[in-house]
């Protein structure tokens, strides 16, 4: 790969307008380094994966979200945790992203792992994507570890990140990811 731009697709396991993930994410976009370009994919039109759906011809939002996987040069993937666990709405889009054996969009992709929570900060969350994502042979940044705990602290009122340990991890998490990718 050249010194081109990377590209990099940031997925968002929360659903919500309010998300402290997908505002982690926003605050990525705006810090990240310029020789990178980040940009938020919403999966929330995804349908959950049907092994018949499959059968019949993936949906369009599936195919847009393979397409878009299959593109970029490395995905970042924000977490909740909910029920010690990622969300099923993550899952689903993996599961979607997991499929088609050797060409499968997901396979061998350079990937960074963050979250936002809690007291623990998703660390159960983040362990089992992790797992997750070994089905596929992700590449996982391995640190930082990007735990955002207590995240109601670290956002102002507009959902913007202003806490500036974690900007400075994010960033370190940033760079990391741009190593691995690149490499
Ligand atoms: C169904 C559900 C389960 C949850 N389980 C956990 C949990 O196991 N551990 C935890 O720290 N927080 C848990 N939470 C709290 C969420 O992690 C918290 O609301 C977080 O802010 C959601 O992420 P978001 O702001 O990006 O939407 C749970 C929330 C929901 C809705």
């Amino acid at each position: 790969m050249t010194e081109s731009t990377l590209h990099v697709l940031a997925i968002s396991g929360s659903l919500r307008r309010g998300s402290y993930n997908t505002a982690l994410l926003r605050a990525a976009a705006d810090i990240a380094p310029q020789s990178m370009k980040i940009d938020i994919y919403p999966i929330g039109d995804l349908p959950l994966y049907d092994a018949d759906l499959e059968a019949a011809g993936n949906p369009d939002p599936v195919n847009r979200f393979r397409e878009a996987v299959a593109e970029a040069d490395a995905l970042l993937l924000a977490t909740p945790e909910y029920n010690w666990s990622t969300t099923a709405a993550l899952k689903n889009a993996i599961d979607w992203a997991s499929r088609g054996g050797v060409e499968a969009p997901l396979n061998h992709k350079p990937a960074a792992i963050l979250g936002a929570g809690g007291r623990f900060g998703t660390l159960r969350a983040q362990l089992h994507l992790r797992e997750i994502l070994s089905h596929n042979q992700v590449r996982l940044v391995e640190h930082p570890q990007v735990q955002v705990s207590m995240a109601s602290d670290k956002f102002d009122s507009d959902g913007r990140l202003e806490h500036e340990r974690t900007i400075d991890q994010l960033g370190r998490l940033l760079v990391a990811l741009e190593d691995l990718a690149r490499a």
